[in-house]
């Protein structure tokens, strides 16, 4: 089994060219290696209280990335497969109204916390501060009006060679329940090779906790394509993190040998996901961190590999974070409907979410999620494409 990034790119260069619409940059045809074109801007509507939403374009080595400025929504994720035929392997809608009636954090960023907080109250310094309980009994990925429901400033990227979109917003102190005023900046950003970078750095001015992460779901046979229980998936990752009944951590890092969460050598999502494990039975399939072998890093190392059959798509993820939550899209249940028309029933997208662990604040062994003034959040994750 080969993995072939050279066809990537020269297909890539290629691909999105014809795939392009609208006033999208058009890629040199050429067969060259696309770099640097200028991020295309959009309307995408506008919310209930009059602000106005756009949808931000940006294209390199192959990959082509639409965002919105609500939620820091990826919107679209196009790769080629390994005849070059492109798709969107990312779930969403195609309008606005569908986000804001009703999204399962498609594609968004998340923040301040992502994932759960025990019955949404923590202790920092002495003081307890208390969250929106949006995940009864628990605060769900930072309360009812999360980073992934706020409107974004958004400028093209301009640092270093690559391109991409910063997005920044200022979370006042106090909001949902949070301590400190939370400056965040996220780059999305696509190398010349077609590799989706995501770097997160927020600062606060009173102590707080932050664990930001990103929600896209993926479908590497792409959007609307069906089940991804066919998807062969391998973590790097000899523990997880076991949960109660509300997906709360029981702080125990259990091993994953002789268990369905053995993904350490690649096997199909779907292949015990029926097993009768209580932890399958908690989390209605996998809903789970993955503790990840090689740590809190500086810089991004191998997490994830994940590969669809049919078209050959290949998804590796580094991140610089200590573990990853696989979620197997246990609650979609067929009453939305993406971007491509089709309805999304369970299974049909998978979430790999980097991050520190959930409900951190109260499991002193896990590692830390505070942040304190004079400090930098920083955080990063890559998603390589490539074909076999
Ligand atoms: C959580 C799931 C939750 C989903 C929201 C995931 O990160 O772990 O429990 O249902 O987000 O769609």
């Amino acid at each position: 089994m080969t993995i072939n990034r050279r066809t990537v790119m020269a297909a890539g260069a290629a691909g999105v060219a014809a795939a392009a619409v609208g006033t999208a940059p058009a890629f040199a045809s050429d067969g060259a290696e696309p770099r640097g074109e200028r991020p295309m801007k959009e309307p995408f509507g506008t919310l209930p209280d009059g602000t106005r939403v756009h949808r931000w374009t940006v294209a390199a080595g192959g990959t082509r990335l639409r965002v919105l400025s609500y939620g820091g929504i990826v919107q679209a994720l196009e790769t080629p497969d390994r005849r070059g035929r492109y798709a969107n392997v990312s779930l969403g809608f195609d309008n606005l109204e569908d986000y804001v009636a009703g999204s399962p954090y498609f594609g968004a960023i998340i923040g301040r916390y992502g994932n759960r907080i025990a019955r949404g109250a923590f202790t920092l310094d002495g003081r307890t501060y208390r969250l929106p309980l949006n995940d009864d009994p628990n605060s769900l990925h930072g309360g009812d009006k999360g980073f992934d429901k706020r409107v974004w400033d958004v400028e093209p990227y301009a640092r270093g060679r690559d391109t991409g979109l910063t997005l920044r917003h200022v979370s006042a102190d106090g909001e949902m329940g949070y301590p400190g005023t939370l400056r965040v900046r996220v780059d999305y950003v696509l190398t010349l090779r077609g590799d989706f970078r995501i770097d997160y750095e927020a600062v606060t001015d009173r102590p707080t906790i932050v664990n930001l992460t990103n929600h896209t779901y993926f479908n590497l046979a792409g959007e609307g394509g069906g089940s991804i229980l066919d998807h062969t998936l391998r973590i790097a990752a000899s523990r997880y993190t076991p949960v109660d009944s509300t997906l709360i951590p029981t702080g125990e890092l259990a091993a994953v040998a002789h268990t369905p969460f053995d993904f350490r050598h690649g096997k199909p999502i779907g292949r015990d996901i029926r097993e009768a494990h209580p932890q399958v039975v908690f989390g209605r399939g996998y809903d789970h961190n993955f503790v990840l072998d090689k740590g809190l890093t500086d810089a991004p190392q191998h997490a994830v590999t994940i590969t669809e059959p049919v078209h050959g798509r290949v998804m590796e993820i580094a991140t610089t974070e200590p573990g990853v939550q696989l979620y197997s899209g246990n609650f979609l249940d067929a009453t939305l409907a993406g971007s491509s028309g089709k309805v999304y029933r369970q299974g049909d997208g998978f979430c790999l979410e980097t991050q520190h662990f959930p409900d951190s604040p109260h499991q002193p062994s896990f590692p830390s999620t505070v942040l304190r003034p004079g400090r930098t959040y920083r955080s990063t994750t890559v998603h390589s494409f490539a074909t076999l």
